[in-house]
């Protein structure tokens, strides 16, 4: 029979809410955005309020409820978490729901603890079980938790990246910096802006960013402003100038997983350097990280097909565990 207690399971990212019904087949992705008016009104949310506060913006504010992955805006939070829960469960009104299973930051302030349960509470998520994100990866890719050879988990977020050692299902190591795929997008305006003189938009450098990978010919199209001529253009770019740009970014993310295998325990990090790590989170797309990191750490990368949705698909392993 079907527990209650293991109704959902979520992971509130700093970019991207996920929720899966443990009954349902699709995993809900849902932006972690709103956009509100001046009276402090949600208007929109998701891709919806990116779009329509872009064409709004002297009357819309956009919010990022999630920071850094804490939750800095239980209401925004709570209100995105009860719409997504309302679309997965089919039941457009609900204000209750079964309990669910979160994927959480390996560690946790009481702050952020405290502010992740407000905001599910207000969702109407009475009964919360929390697991470690890099646990439910790891399951979710496949790695058999409860052996006592070390894993690695590297997960690449927006704004974060958190590297996680694992043995005999718990975490044994683990260590976060604040760099991740907005720091991309942020080396992309930057580029264009300096060797092309064209301004452009966020929404624009996740765009090219994502483009970078699927790319067929030596160039690709952006649109900005163009800083000489104060006029909307489209330039025709060299991928080869656009792909050097993250390279300092994934060197950064290798030096971080280097400083953490380096303080933990020997046997360890001898079966990570035999397995290889495992690379996820949405960023681990990133074109040319995972044989950046390869180069860099020596050691095998393997990325699992839905590199983003592994911890919301193994949370109830986790939580079985
Ligand atoms: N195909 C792609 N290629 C490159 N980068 C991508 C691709 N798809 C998404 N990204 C980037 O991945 C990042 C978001 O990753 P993800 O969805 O795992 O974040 P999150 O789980 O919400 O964040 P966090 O875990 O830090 O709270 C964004 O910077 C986004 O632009
Ligand atoms: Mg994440």
């Amino acid at each position: 029979m079907r527990s209650p207690a293991r109704g959902y399971s979520i992971d509130l990212g700093s970019a991207m809410l996920r929720v899966l019904a443990r009954d349902g087949q699709r995993v809900l992705h849902m932006p972690t955005v709103a956009a509100l008016d001046h009276e402090g009104r949600i208007r929109a949310r998701g891709s919806r309020a990116v779009e329509i506060q872009s064409s709004r913006p002297d009357l819309l504010t956009l919010v990022r409820p999630v920071l850094q992955r804490s939750v800095a805006d239980p209401m925004v939070a709570a209100y995105l978490l009860r719409a997504a829960l309302q679309e997965v469960s089919g039941a457009r009104k609900a204000r209750h729901f079964a309990a669910a299973t979160l994927c959480v930051p390996d560690r946790m302030g009481e702050l952020q603890v405290d502010a992740l349960l407000a905001a599910c509470e207000t969702a109407g998520l009475r009964r919360v079980r929390l697991v470690a994100k890099s646990l439910a990866a790891a399951a979710g890719s496949g790695v058999p938790l409860a052996e006592p050879a070390g894993a690695l988990v590297v997960d690449v977020g927006a704004e974060r990246t958190s590297a996680a050692l694992l043995s005999c299902g718990d975490v044994i190591a683990t260590s976060s910096v604040p760099v991740g795929g907005l720091d991309v997008d942020a080396g992309l305006v930057r580029l264009l802006r300096h060797r092309h003189g064209l301004l452009i938009s966020p929404t624009e450098a996740e765009r090219v960013k994502v483009r970078i990978g699927t790319a067929t010919t030596g160039a690709l199209p952006v649109r900005g402003h163009d800083l000489l001529r104060s006029l909307p253009e489209t330039r025709t770019i060299p991928v080869s100038d656009l792909a050097r740009v993250p390279l300092a970014t994934y060197d950064a993310l290798a030096k971080h997983v280097l400083a953490l295998l380096s303080d933990s325990p020997p046997k360890l990090v001898e079966d990570v350097y035999d397995r290889g790590l495992v690379l996820c989170g949405e960023g681990a797309r990133l074109f040319g990280l995972a044989d950046r990191l390869r180069d860099r750490l020596r050691l095998p990368v393997h990325v699992p097909d839905r590199p983003g949705d592994v911890g919301v698909l193994g949370a109830w392993d986790v939580a079985e565990v």
